[in-house]
């Protein structure tokens, strides 16, 4: 009884395996910042990339190589250099993998916190990208969220928590007067790089 059982179940189990395999579309994979350079550096659309380019973002992963940096290190007890140190760089750098002490294929840690940190990573959407530079489809055929990941605060948190050694509790100030660490709206604003095409 308890072998058919098995059987069924396990059957079961190969056909809904089989049904994922034929029916998922590729997941979206890191495709890094020169990717997105192409489609987002134009002046008259708001050239996202070059507004990075002067943020800190773009230059967090040599951040770690100052002398400021090596002190905190220090501090801390750490013993390689900072940006050797996956304490470190895991919040200087983007998608780094804290368990394989690395970043996906396609990303430079020199690329520091740049554009898939925060808005997901890019391969479905560069092709919803090009089938509109190639005319298969126009800008408004296309759902452009269905590719991109939402920006919202939980994904600043992720690095801007008191764990970072550089955390200032009062860096921000809401409109009550009560100082804050991390203040989404200000921090978004400072960091901004919008589409002047778009409405609001
Ligand atoms: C082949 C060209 C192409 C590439 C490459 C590309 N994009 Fe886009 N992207 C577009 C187009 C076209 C739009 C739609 C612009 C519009 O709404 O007018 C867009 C829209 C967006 C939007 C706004 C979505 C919305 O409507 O709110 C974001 C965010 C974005 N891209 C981020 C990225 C990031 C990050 C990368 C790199 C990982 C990237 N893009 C790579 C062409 C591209
Ligand atoms: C939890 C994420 C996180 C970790 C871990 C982290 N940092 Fe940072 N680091 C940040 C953030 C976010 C900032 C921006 C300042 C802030 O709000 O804390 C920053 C800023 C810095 C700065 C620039 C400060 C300035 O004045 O511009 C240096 C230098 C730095 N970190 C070094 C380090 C070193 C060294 C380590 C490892 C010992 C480290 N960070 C670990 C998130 C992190
Ligand atoms: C630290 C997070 C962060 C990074 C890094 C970042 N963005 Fe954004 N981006 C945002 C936020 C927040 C918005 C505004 C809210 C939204 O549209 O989702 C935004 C908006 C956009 C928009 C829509 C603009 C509009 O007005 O419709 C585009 C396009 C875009 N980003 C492209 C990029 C590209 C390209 C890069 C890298 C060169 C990049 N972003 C890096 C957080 C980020
Ligand atoms: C992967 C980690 C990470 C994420 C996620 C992240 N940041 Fe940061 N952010 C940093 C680091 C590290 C620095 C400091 C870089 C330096 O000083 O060299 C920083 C600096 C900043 C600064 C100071 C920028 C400047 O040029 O003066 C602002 C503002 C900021 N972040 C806003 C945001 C917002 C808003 C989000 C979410 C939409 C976000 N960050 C997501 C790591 C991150």
């Amino acid at each position: 009884m308890s072998i058919i059982r098995n059987y069924l179940v396990l059957s079961a189990a190969i056909i809904f395996a089989a049904g994922i395999a034929y029916g998922a579309e590729k997941p979206s994979e890191y495709i890094g910042q020169g990717q997105c350079k192409v489609c987002h550096n134009k002046k008259t659309t708001g050239a996202q990339w070059a507004v990075w380019k002067e943020m800190k973002h773009a230059h967090a992963f040599d951040a770690l190589k100052s002398d400021e940096a090596k002190e905190m290190a220090k501090e801390l007890g750490l013993t390689k250099p900072p940006h050797e140190e996956p304490q470190c760089v895991k919040c200087h750098v983007t998608g780094y993998d804290l368990e394989k002490m690395t970043v996906p294929a396609k990303i430079k840690l020199a690329d520091s916190v740049q554009c898939e940190t925060c808005h997901g990573p890019g391969s479905a959407h560069k092709e919803d990208g090009r089938a509109v530079m190639f005319k298969k489809k126009t800008a408004d055929e296309v759902d452009w969220m269905a590719n991109l990941v939402e920006v919202e605060e939980s994904i600043c948190l992720k690095c801007h928590n008191e764990e970072s050694p550089a955390w200032n509790p009062e860096q921000f100030t809401l409109e009550d007067g009560t100082k804050v660490g991390f203040d989404f709206k200000h921090a978004a604003k400072i960091i901004a790089h919008p589409d002047p095409t778009h409405e609001k």
